[in-house]
């Protein structure tokens, strides 16, 4: 279960909003009760999709005050972390596959003073960031492959979560064990089961129905 006294948060990934009315996406998450965006940043080279850049995050900071959660499926996270920071990024997740070393890519957003998040693949295990643990405010366990919303989650990374929560005591002080990829109203009570404390919505949220009571029933899942 996620840490006494803290109730687990949700935050909407915009990927599955209409980018041509984001505002109107970010109005209604926020009044629907989200804790944080989650802005997925892809390259065409860390992952087959390309989304959006520091110039889209900055016009989503200037519709919102909740904490933006940046997502790099980028390559080279170390040489994007100052411009997703300026941006006006909160947490600046990297990938420990990326092809900047993770000692490089935790080095840069440190720079930037922002918060530090590290993100794992369905397949990839938590000992790569093992070693870097008390310098990160945020572990990403993904389940689903990075790239696209909408896909399945992948329950046979549910053990990895409870290991992520397992290692909450030497992250950073407050520091979220975040679930990413298909995250439903059917898979969240699971995903919290294990510790989660940070949840990403695409699909759930925007894909269909009403955002407010998308997230409301989210939350109820999630335990309130
Ligand atoms: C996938 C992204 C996810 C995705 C989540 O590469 O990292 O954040 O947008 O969308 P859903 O919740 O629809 O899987
Ligand atoms: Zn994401």
């Amino acid at each position: 279960m996620p840490r006494a006294g803290r109730r687990v948060r949700l935050a909407p990934s915009l990927l599955s909003a209409d980018f041509a009315d984001l505002a109107a996406a970010i109005r209604e998450a926020e009044a629907g009760g989200a804790d944080a965006f989650h802005l997925d940043v892809m390259d065409g080279h860390f992952v087959p999709n390309i989304t959006f850049g520091p110039a889209l995050v900055r016009a989503v900071r200037g519709r919102t005050k909740l904490p933006l959660d940046i997502h790099l499926m980028i390559d080279r996270p170390a040489r994007y972390a100052t411009a997703f920071a300026e941006a006006g990024g909160d947490t600046i997740v990297f990938h420990v596959e990326a092809a900047d070393p993770v000692e490089e890519a935790i080095a840069a957003i440190e720079a930037t003073g922002k918060a530090v998040g590290a993100a794992v693949r369905p397949e990839t295990p938590l000992d790569a960031l093992r070693p870097f643990a008390p310098r990160l405010d945020q572990v990403l366990v993904m389940t689903v492959s990075p790239g696209f919303s909408g896909q399945r989650f992948r329950a046979e990374v549910l053990p990895k979560i409870r290991e992520a929560s397992e290692l909450r005591g030497r992250l950073r002080p407050g520091a979220d064990v975040s679930v990413d990829g298909g995250v439903t109203l059917e898979t969240a009570p699971a995903a919290v089961a294990e510790g989660a404390s940070f949840l990403v919505c695409g699909n759930s949220v925007f894909a269909r129905g009403n955002v407010a009571e998308n997230l409301g029933a989210l939350r109820r899942a999630a335990g309130g």
